[in-house]
């Protein structure tokens, strides 16, 4: 994005010659705060499992710092869920056990799974009940994520922790010898409210449903004030963006260079060598950082780090665009391995424009004076059994996705992946993590994002939402009946 011309377009300049003071009082989030029992530690690192398994939520407590514990929702006991990996074209089991004393499920996000698997709403897990999840892999390797899916609770049970990463690998991935095992991490990152004494706090009012629930001290996989001991080699990072609401503009704190490789729906054709990329709720990013050159001893910090925002949608106590510390790098260790970028990963076919059957247009509104069904798709408000839109299997279509105001949206669609075509009459250019296979796509003010899809594997209802959470909650989701 060019900076420049989004201030000058919002009329931000005088916003935005404020911003820094501001937002320097709020980028302690990396530091002790108040309390000094809310130490640095070391990376929670999920447990990975097969394909085949249990997943069980329950109401517990999860200790967030030594001494520090605070209610939250567990998977199979820890908080946020074990990494499940598996191979294209193994067969996902899950039998997931909901121990809450509410409606749950799981939706396994960015996957094509039969329409009764994918965690629509209207097939909830009751509590005390279970469901033995099946379908087989026909995603391409890549970063994906589960989480609960169920009927306007969707924002706060991924809060509290029920979710978790998915990672596929297939052979051409494999081939292509990424480094692996320890030096292949997931991070999931999420932002939380916290009281004073450390408990999370979920209670969105109003005006959170506006903005979206946004907290000011960010997770990353279950840790707050999180480091990783690292080796002096190449790593592969997987970010998943499992925060309610907050748009991350990842880089470090030395400005050192990046090299995206993947996005949503998988590796890239070839890697794409940057600084700083934005990433909303919902995407996924696959990053290589190289620590070869770095100091024994010296640490380096992945962040979000400051952007604009239209202040007329921000929020004034936890603003998009704050600075804050994600995860401290400290190297720690030799390593004489030093494994080369590849120039080139894994084929990208785009589909063609040309073949395009129809042209679908969706607007984006607010309608403020509402309680319930603030933000709507072309004017409606979800219900669950009302079928939006009828989509041929196999025809190839392109949406345009209209943002009518300075509200922000990251727009995602189940059964499917998606590319992107175009970014028209915003402030954004096509972004790197727009590139490739997508599930879920960026949305800034006043913009329209044209993107090309097809349904091909199954028939049957899916979803288009917000994957701002709060948004999702509120209704900003239809139903699309593949047919
Ligand atoms: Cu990740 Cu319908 O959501
Ligand atoms: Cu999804
Ligand atoms: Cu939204």
């Amino acid at each position: 994005m060019d900076r420049r011309a989004f201030i000058a377009r919002l009329g931000l300049a005088a916003v935005y010659s404020q911003l820094p003071p501001i937002l320097s009082s709020c980028s302690s989030s990396g530091d002790l705060g108040s309390n000094p029992s809310r130490i640095a530690q070391a990376l929670r690192i999920p447990v990975t499992i097969s394909g085949t398994g249990t997943l069980s939520a329950l109401n517990g407590t999860a200790a967030l710092w030594p001494g520090i514990t605070s209610s939250a929702i567990l998977t199979n006991n820890t908080f946020l869920g074990p990494t499940i990996a598996i191979t294209k074209g193994e067969t996902l089991n899950v039998r997931f056990n909901n121990l809450l004393s509410e409606d749950s499920n799981i939706h396994w996000h960015g996957l094509s799974t039969p329409a009764i698997m994918d965690g629509h709403p209207k097939y909830p897990v009751k509590p005390g009940g279970s469901f033995d999840y099946s379908f087989p892999i026909l995603d391409r390797a890549g970063t994906y994520w589960y989480h609960a899916h169920p009927d306007r609770a969707t924002a706060r049970q991924a809060y509290m922790g029920l979710a978790g990463a998915i990672i596929v690998h297939d052979p051409e991935e494999q081939a292509l010898s990424l480094p692996s095992g320890k030096f292949d991490v997931p991070l999931i990152i999420q932002d939380k409210r916290l009281t004073s004494s450390g408990q999370l706090i979920y209670s969105p009012l109003k005006e959170d449903f506006l903005s979206g629930y946004l907290g000011d001290t960010p997770f990353v996989n279950g840790t707050p004030n999180a480091f990783l001991d690292v080796e002096k080699t190449l790593y592969r990072f997987r970010l998943i963006n499992a925060s309610n609401a907050r748009l991350y503009r990842i880089g470090f704190s030395d400005s050192r260079t990046m090299y995206l490789i993947g996005t949503d729906g998988g590796l890239l054709d070839k890697p794409v060598t940057l600084t700083t990329f934005y990433l909303s709720p919902g995407e996924r990013a696959e990053i290589l950082v190289d620590f070869s050159a770095d100091m024994t001893s010296s640490s380096v910090k992945l962040q979000s780090l400051t952007f604009p925002f239209p202040s007329s949608h921000n929020s004034a106590e936890y603003p998009q665009g704050m600075t804050m510390d994600l995860i401290d790098f400290r190297i720690a260790k030799d390593n004489t391995i030093h494994p080369a970028i590849p120039s080139s990963l894994v084929a990208f076919t785009p589909l063609p424009v040309a073949s395009a059957v129809q042209t679908r247009k969706f607007v984006l509104t607010m309608d403020h004076s509402r309680t319930y069904g603030m933000h709507l798709i072309d004017g409606k408000v979800f219900e669950m059994d009302r079928v939006d839109y009828r989509i041929p299997i196999n025809d190839i279509e392109i949406w345009e996705i209209e943002n009518q105001g300075e509200s922000i949206h990251g727009m995602h669609i189940h059964g499917t992946q998606f590319q992107v075509l175009e970014r028209l009459y915003g402030d954004w250019q096509i972004q790197p993590t727009d590139k490739s296979w997508k599930d879920t796509v960026f949305i800034g003010a006043n913009e329209t994002v044209r993107i090309i899809l097809q349904f091909t594997a199954y028939k049957g209802t899916y979803l288009f939402h917000c994957h701002n959470l709060e948004h999702e909650d509120d209704g900003m989701m239809v139903n699309i009946e593949v047919v």
